[in-house]
């Protein structure tokens, strides 16, 4: 085989194994074996110096430019490998930015807050002001300065819890916030336009409807020439901005000693606009508070003129909450079960 045949079978081989390489190693290979000091072109190079002038002018050429073919090939081929293993890393560390953060649990109001602030915004919106008292009260504020003396049978309407203090006055875990009224009126003279919310408790049985621990909203407003037609559209306006501005109140005559006259408010079924529902369980009215006239004898515990004029209200605001949530039962107001609490 002559020089030149051998160089033209080396190109042939050596492009054909670096076509077929498949990593940069395999190339790095091939190139020593194809271009390395001990490789066919440097033998062939050793062997120029033989050969007679004009072979030698022709395989030194031909050697020339199979060494330029075989580098040209070899640059070639790296440079493919790199952009596919580039792809290949690009691919394994591939990074799916569409999936959404880790959102850090936020706080937000318990539901009776919320409805809470609602009652008591409406109130103030009216000109009522906000005062609070204590949870520990006296049998004397909760009880007769109300108009509901030591022995009256409507102490039963309010299963209570003593609270033994070793002091000589009774102290009871307050079972509404009706004893502000007394301590609001003692402590200045007419007018008074106040809110009590606050916390309330009762010996009573925990079911759906009732709970031993609650809250309410006391009103009241005690002024000159106040009416029953006073009380009646205060609490209109406010049953309207709360469940609706087209529902309907209704008084029912009802019996509370530190009232005269007594009733129990209502209105109309804000779910089925009266016709009769669930959630009214079918009544088509809806009992929201308690409220009347401020007894003659409650004026004259604090010490005002029997002929003063006023009105009070009280309503559950776990009662109110029930209603604008449609929530079954009470409890789950107070189990802590986020599933619930953050579902409105
Ligand atoms: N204190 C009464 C109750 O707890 C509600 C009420 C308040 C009624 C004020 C009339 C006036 O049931």
């Amino acid at each position: 085989m002559s020089a030149v045949d051998e160089l033209q079978s080396i190109e042939r081989t050596a492009l054909d194994e670096l076509g077929g390489a498949d990593s940069s190693e395999r190339v790095q290979e091939l190139q020593i074996t194809y271009l390395g000091r001990k490789g066919p072109l440097a033998r062939v190079g050793k062997s120029l110096g033989g050969l007679p002038v004009e072979e030698r002018k022709l395989v030194g050429q031909t050697a020339n430019r199979v060494r330029g073919l075989i580098e040209a090939a070899i640059a070639e081929k790296l440079a493919e490998l790199d952009k596919l293993e580039r792809a290949g890393r690009l691919e394994a560390e591939r990074l799916d930015i569409t999936l959404p953060g880790r959102m850090p649990p936020t706080g937000r109001l318990h539901p009776l807050t919320e409805v809470l602030e609602e009652i008591v915004d409406i109130f103030v919106g009216l000109g009522f002001s906000v005062a609070e008292g204590p949870l520990v009260e006296t049998d004397y504020y909760s009880f007769q300065a109300l108009n509901i003396p030591q022995d009256h049978a409507a102490r039963s309407m309010q299963d209570t819890f003593y609270v033994d203090t070793g002091a000589p006055q009774p102290y009871v875990l307050r079972p509404h916030t009706s004893p502000m009224q007394v301590r609001l009126m003692e402590s200045a003279p007419p007018p008074h336009y106040v809110v009590v919310p606050g916390v309330v408790a009762r010996r009573d049985e925990i079911d759906a409807n009732h709970l031993a621990q609650f809250m309410q909203i006391e009103g009241l407003a005690v002024d000159e020439n106040i009416s029953f037609a006073d009380l009646k559209g205060v609490l209109e306006v406010f049953a309207r901005q709360m469940f609706g501005s087209n529902l309907t109140v209704r008084m029912h005559p009802s019996y509370f000693p530190f009232t005269e006259p007594s009733a129990e408010v209502y209105v109309s079924c804000f779910a089925c606009d009266g016709s009769g529902c669930a959630t009214c369980r079918g009544e088509g009215w809806i009992e929201i508070m308690g409220a009347g006239m401020v007894h003659p004898n409650v004026f004259r515990s604090v010490g005002y003129p029997a002929s003063t004029t006023g009105f009070a209200f009280g309503m559950g605001v776990e009662r109110i909450a029930k209603l604008k949530y449609s929530v079954n039962d009470l409890r789950t107001f107070y189990e802590n079960d986020l599933r619930f609490l953050g579902s409105r």
